[in-house]
């Protein structure tokens, strides 16, 4: 079984989202089962004591495999040296042996179902972090990571079962705006999105980020405490 849940920030919610009480069906999982998190995983912050622990945690506790793309809020000096390995059909970071970040622009092939991948945003708290301690270029991406996204689309043939993403295209970054009052800016992301979303099959987009559980257009779903079971 997979299951998708959106940002955990670390130590502050990890233990809530993901103990029994609140994801009671994890009784009924094993290590081949995964729970997938949409970005600002951030248990990769300090890794000092209380990270370690958590990530333990995970890993000996834990009916399940945890994923997670990368979000703004993680810790790229220290994510960037995992190393990094082939993982059903895309490049991951393993962080221990259950729990990998999945790579921007990847493809991967988990029980029969594709998932495009593509972590990153930009911080809308920019202005009140410190850049290595809080906050780093690296949470947008590279030319590098923008290409190889859109060649393993080209070798999917445009099509993938769901899209796994921190951020959002331009039209639903605007429906956003629009309906809730938002004033979020266009960046070169949310293009490269749109242009992704205009070609691409798709059944599901989910993305994080922006902290609420929302069913958009264009079959995108904003998913911030909910945990989803796929097929869906
Ligand atoms: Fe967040």
């Amino acid at each position: 079984m997979i299951f998708i849940t959106g940002d955990i920030h670390g130590t502050i919610e990890i233990g809530k989202r993901l103990n029994t009480r609140n994801f009671p069906k994890q009784r009924e999982l094993t290590k081949k089962d995964y729970v997938i998190v949409t970005g600002d995983f951030g248990l990769i912050w300090k890794l000092d004591a209380e990270d370690q622990y958590w990530l333990k945690w995970l890993k000996k506790q834990k009916n399940f495999t945890t994923l997670f793309i990368d979000g703004n809020h993680e810790n790229f000096d220290l994510l960037e040296k995992y190393p990094t390995e082939f993982w059903n059909g895309g490049k991951i970071h393993k962080i221990n042996d259950s729990v990998f970040h999945m790579t921007r622009g990847q493809v991967f092939n988990i029980d029969g179902l594709k998932f495009f991948t593509f972590g990153g945003a930009a911080s809308h708290d920019k202005e009140y972090r410190v850049e290595g301690k809080s906050w780093w270029r690296r949470e947008m991406p590279s030319q590098e990571e923008y290409e190889e996204g859109l060649k393993n689309l080209v070798n999917n043939s445009w099509a993938v079962d769901y899209v796994l993403t921190h951020t959002c295209s331009i039209e639903i970054l605007n429906w956003l705006n629009n309906h809730y009052s938002f004033n979020y800016e266009e960046d070169i992301m949310h293009n490269y999105f749109q242009t992704i979303q205009n070609q691409l099959k798709y059944n599901r987009w989910f993305f994080g980020h922006f902290h609420y559980d929302i069913n958009l257009i264009n079959n995108n779903r904003l998913i911030y405490k909910d945990i989803i079971e796929l097929p869906v």
